[in-house]
């Protein structure tokens, strides 16, 4: 399937420069939502995963399905003031601006295998943020997967110490 025809492409969105690739016109398409859950599914199902980590709020989409699909539980990454209990919070710079996310302390194990996912790759500040929050619980981060890369962005680099995949590769 080409991914790129599905994925609606808007010029100087949120501000004047950047590109925005809207996943909302592929998930609105019921067979490329499948195909896309699918192709992620292929890459997970050999990463022996045990928990399915989703960032908000893009993250939660793909990685709802997925995890259904591999019949594990999912643990969320949220901005902040939305957790209770006991959090733990990382700062990370966006693309556009800046952000901090949260993780509440008893999500993760010891051991536990996370795959996290979220729809796209760009400086890969929000994954190394949703990775050190993973870490510093003990879990062990087996993989990364994005729907979209933006490999100019350079988040590869970012991410260098990780297995990371995604399914479609814009310039910018
Ligand atoms: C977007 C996107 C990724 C992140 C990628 O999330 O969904 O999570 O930016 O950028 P990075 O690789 O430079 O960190 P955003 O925080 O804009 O909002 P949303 O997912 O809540 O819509
Ligand atoms: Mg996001």
């Amino acid at each position: 399937m080409d991914l790129k025809s599905k994925i609606a492409v808007y010029q100087d969105f949120p501000k004047a420069g950047i590109s925005f690739k809207d996943i909302n016109s592929l998930i609105a398409d019921g067979d490329a939502f499948r195909y896309v859950t699918d192709k992620f599914y292929d890459i997970a199902k050999a990463l022996d995963v045990n928990i399915v980590c989703i960032p908000e709020a893009r993250g939660y989409i793909f990685g709802s399905a997925l995890a259904y699909k591999l019949d594990v539980g999912l643990v969320p990454i949220r901005k902040p003031g939305k957790l209770p209990g006991e959090v733990m919070a990382k700062s990370y710079t966006l693309e556009y601006g800046s952000n901090t996310v949260e993780i509440q302390k008893d999500a993760i194990r010891t051991g536990d295998r996370v795959l996290i996912i979220d729809d796209l790759l760009a400086t890969g500040g929000t994954m190394k943020a949703a990775i050190d929050l993973v870490e510093l619980l003990g879990g062990e981060v087996c993989g990364a997967l994005f729907l979209i890369e933006l490999t100019d962005l350079k988040g590869r680099e970012t991410l260098k110490d990780y297995y990371v995949e995604s399914l479609v590769k814009y310039n910018i």
